[in-house]
This record gives C-alpha cells, sequence and structure tokens, in this order.
C-alpha cells in the first residue's frame, strides 16, 4: 500500500496575478516533483497566469471554492465547468474559513464534492474540530460525521480519488501544530470510516492530508506518520519555505 504524497499549498486570498507569476517562477525551479504532487490553490483570478507558469512541470493548480450549481444566477460565483474548461484538477471543497465567514456546511460540502467529481476535479474535502471540540473529547466523532456527510452519495470508483484534509480550527493560521501524534491518531480515525463507508482496499487508496501551521520544521515528521500523507499548507506556503515543505 504506497499512497504518493499530496502537498497542496492553499494562499487563501493572497498574491495578485503579478505577484502570483513571480512567486510560482521561482519556486518552479527549486522543488522536487518526483516524490510528492503538488498542487497549487490559488485565488481564481490568479488561475491562468499560474496555470500558464506551471506549464511543462508537473505542478498542479487548484481552486480554492466552487459552486454546488452547474450555472445560473449566483452572483460572484465559479462553477465546476468553468474550472475543468480552464484546465484546474483540484479543488479546495470546505475549508474551515468557508464554514465559518461564508456559511458552508456539511450538506453544502456534499453538494459541492459531488460536482466537483462529476466534472473531474479531485476535491480537497476539508474537516476538522474547534479547540472547544476538542477539549469536549469529540474530535474522533465529529471528524467521522464530518466525513460520511462529505461523501453522501461519491461512489467507491469516485473515492479513489478524492483527498480528504484533516485541518483542526485550532491550529489553522495560529502557529500552533498539532503533534504528529495527535494528528495520526485523527487521520487513522478517518482512515477507518472511510473503510466502512467503502471497504478496506478502497480506504487505503484515499490520501489524507494534514494541515494546520505545516511548515519546514515540522512537515517531514508529520509527513512520516503512516496515515498522513502530506499536507495543506496555508501561511507557509506563500513563503521560500514552502521549496523546503515541498523537499521535505
Ligand atoms: P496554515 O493554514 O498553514 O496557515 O495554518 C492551513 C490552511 O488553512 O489550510
Amino acid at each position: 500500500m504506497s499512497r504518493k504524497k499530496i502537498i497542496a499549498g492553499n494562499w487563501k486570498m493572497n498574491l495578485t496575478p503579478s505577484e502570483a507569476k513571480e512567486f510560482v517562477t521561482n519556486l518552479k525551479s527549486k522543488i522536487n516533483t518526483d516524490k510528492c504532487d503538488v498542487v497549487l490553490c490559488v485565488p481564481a483570478i490568479d488561475i491562468p497566469v499560474v496555470l500558464d507558469t506551471v506549464k511543462g512541470t508537473n505542478i498542479e493548480v487548484g481552486a480554492q471554492n466552487m459552486h454546488f450549481e452547474e450555472n445560473g444566477a449566483f452572483t460572484g460565483e465559479i462553477s465546476a465547468r468553468m474550472l475543468t474548461d480552464m484546465g484546474v484538477k483540484y479543488v479546495i471543497i470546505g475549508h474551515s474559513e468557508r464554514r465559518e465567514y461564508f456559511g458552508e456546511t456539511d450538506q453544502t460540502v456534499n453538494k459541492k464534492v459531488l460536482k466537483a467529481l462529476n466534472n473531474h476535479i479531485i476535491p480537497i474535502i476539508c474537516i476538522g474540530e474547534t479547540l472547544q471540540q476538542r477539549e469536549e473529547g469529540i474530535t474522533v466523532d465529529l471528524v467521522r460525521l464530518q466525513t460520511k456527510i462529505a461523501l453522501k452519495g461519491v461512489s467507491r470508483e469516485q473515492a479513489k480519488n478524492i483527498v480528504i484534509a484533516y485541518e483542526p480550527i485550532w491550529a489553522i493560521g495560529t502557529g500552533k501544530t498539532a503533534t504528529s501524534q495527535q494528528a495520526e491518531e485523527v487521520c487513522k480515525a478517518i482512515r477507518e470510516v472511510l473503510g466502512e463507508i467503502y471497504n478496506v482496499d478502497i480506504a487505503s487508496k484515499i490520501r489524507i492530508q494534514y494541515g494546520g501551521s505545516v511548515n519546514a520544521s515540522n512537515a517531514s515528521e508529520l509527513f512520516s506518520m503512516p496515515n498522513i500523507d502530506g499536507g495543506l499548507v496555508g501561511g507557509a506556503s506563500l513563503k521560500p519555505e514552502f521549496e523546503q515543505v515541498i523537499n521535505f
């Protein structure tokens, strides 16, 4: 059972198109994409320039969100077909910031996951607990539920391609990383629930990332855990240290 690691940068609302071009031009000359898949999840307006800049490399481009409807009167939104048409291969779905500030729920996450898969886009599905939920001891119950709802109606064949990002909310942008043991424990529980939903073989193929203050000094320890297949990296993906995270 060998899963190729996948490291995704989540730029959030940072870098203009010209800044993006400069950053990616520099990054691509310094990283080795043999041992892991690299995905840059960039603001929608940066997608064309980043796609152009990564041409000829193995770096893939992802979006940070999309709408679950096919098309229509949804001012400001972007559809799955628009992303596919551009050449986008991944989309982050249900990031905790989208859940907190933009009203996303487990149900809208599920609709988006289905829409992405039906358009051949790999969803990076974000789940994770708040500090209060961790202290109440319900982390595993919560991520099990989030996983089950997110994957309702996703077939076995489709499930093999998804990526799950376990991101404890208390570790995002705070500099407080989960210990590799804490992260492994939850990623293992997520793999177990995937085994219950599908089967052990399919669960062993699905990649589970850890996200939350991943940086150059903790990446290799986190990524060496048996159930952690890479990372979703926010702050550090905008800095030169992203090279070290990728070359972990
Ligand atoms: P961080 O963000 O690496 O800055 O903690 C991770 C994320 O939000 O995906």
